[in-house]
């Protein structure tokens, strides 16, 4: 690792081709297991790109057979250049522009919308087009934290039930064809969550049959959990396929349109494969505390301060002694904490650590904020390292200012 960040600089997303390929395989396993329990039924992965952007990520989903979703102009556009076809790429957006959905209808992508609004406004522009709407199945959601639980009362995202007449209504006045219904009941569910994620997805189905006629396409989201505390089991897709198969096949006997069931993997796909390393620049012990400072700052790594989020960390270090520490960064705010009250080694000023799961939601939710630039990101494949993200320069963050008025 100290190599790595003698060559790219500190800190450095590394991600591992052999762990990315492997959580592809497992997800087109899966496909092909549940497209095998459900005959004649087409199933289909779109990776969520917004789970990890990074091209080099996304060329492994595509020569892994796996499709993706986007979800603005930026994710399309690599996905595009990625080499996936219209066919193989899903916007499935949330309040979006005019401009926005015109860049989508342009491009032939099919659109997933999420309220009655976007619809109105989808419709005034393009009537007589086929789309896929969100709704929102009304059941608790499944996700690692209030912030990323998107069904049930509280949340932002799509059509409820009580308001699926207007839907239709809406849809009918612009000859809009509804052809398929979207749901994602929040990020994150690992084996003790798979009977909610299914009441869930019942609960969708069931809001389909009673409402909609003639759809061809239900995508189920993503929400495929990986393991970030210690102990934690890896989530069991032969159980998660098992339940899922017999309620689809249920599903598929009484509405018999139905022709595809698509989903929307995220995180699970390069989580595990990514670590974020850094460099520890102070350590102090005050007020009873021990606290490692570094150089992973909330603007690398936002998990942990806007979720409350659990990454295993690890220090290099020739020392061996132990102490109970707070692992911070070096952003001018209270929460930028990346691991509270861990048991690690003491380290030097100097030293290496090391954060885990830092391949999903780590790099794309990255900012520059009080100014610090993005890492740069590694792939490391046969041993062989190289990079596929430069580190972002001072001058590329002061490019867009105007400085002659
Ligand atoms: C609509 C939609 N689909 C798919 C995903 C991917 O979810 P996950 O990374 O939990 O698999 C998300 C992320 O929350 C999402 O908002």
């Amino acid at each position: 690792m100290k190599n790595l960040l003698k060559e790219y600089g500190s800190p450095l997303y590394v991600y591992n081709y052999k762990v990315l390929k492997d959580r592809c395989n497992q997800i087109a396993n899966f496909k092909n297991n549940l497209e095998k329990s459900l005959s004649g039924i087409k199933v289909s992965m779109h990776y969520s790109t917004k789970a990890n952007n990074n091209p080099a990520i996304l060329k492994v989903v595509k020569e892994s057979g796996l499709s993706v979703d986007c979800m603005s102009p930026l994710e399309l556009s690599l996905n595009e250049k990625c080499g996936f076809s219209k066919e193989n790429m899903l916007y499935v957006c949330n309040n979006i522009d005019e401009n926005e959905m015109k860049l989508v209808h342009d491009k032939g992508l099919l659109i997933c919308l999420d309220s009655i609004s976007q619809v109105d406004t989808w419709g005034k522009l393009f009537p007589n087009t086929d789309i896929m709407v969100r709704i929102n199945p009304g059941t608790a959601g499944v996700g690692h934290s209030e912030k990323v639980i998107t069904s049930g009362k509280s949340t932002k995202f799509g059509v409820s039930e009580e308001n699926i007449p207007e839907l239709l209504n809406i849809a009918k006045k612009y000859n809009i064809n509804i052809i398929g219904i979207h749901q994602h009941l929040g990020s994150l569910f690992l084996d003790d969550k798979i009977s909610n994620y299914i009441a869930g997805v019942k609960s969708g189905l069931r809001i389909v049959k009673e409402y909609f006629k003639n759809i061809s396409i239900i995508d189920l989201g993503g929400g495929f959990g990986v393991p970030y505390m210690p102990g934690e089991k890896p989530l069991n897709f032969d159980l998660v396929e098992q339940d899922l198969a017999e309620v689809l096949k249920d599903f598929c006997n009484e509405y018999p349109t139905i022709k595809e069931f698509k989903f929307e993997p995220g995180r699970f796909i390069p989580c595990e494969a990514g670590k974020l390393v850094g460099t520890v620049t102070a350590v102090k012990h005050e007020n009873g505390k021990w606290w490692i400072g570094t150089d992973i700052g909330m603007n690398q790594l936002v998990r942990p301060s806007m979720y409350d989020s659990y990454h295993e960390v690890h220090i290099i270090s020739d020392n061996t002694e132990k102490v109970i520490a707070n692992v911070c960064g070096n952003v001018c705010e209270s929460g930028d904490i990346l691991a509270k009250d861990r048991e690690l080694i003491l380290p030097s000023v100097g030293d290496i650590i090391v954060v885990d799961n830092a391949g999903a939601y780590g790099y794309s939710m990255a900012s520059n904020y009080t100014g610090r630039c993005r890492p740069a990101e590694v792939m490391i494949k046969n041993n062989q390292h190289y990079l596929i993200r430069k580190r972002e320069t001072l001058d590329y963050l002061e490019a867009n200012i105007v400085w002659n008025n």
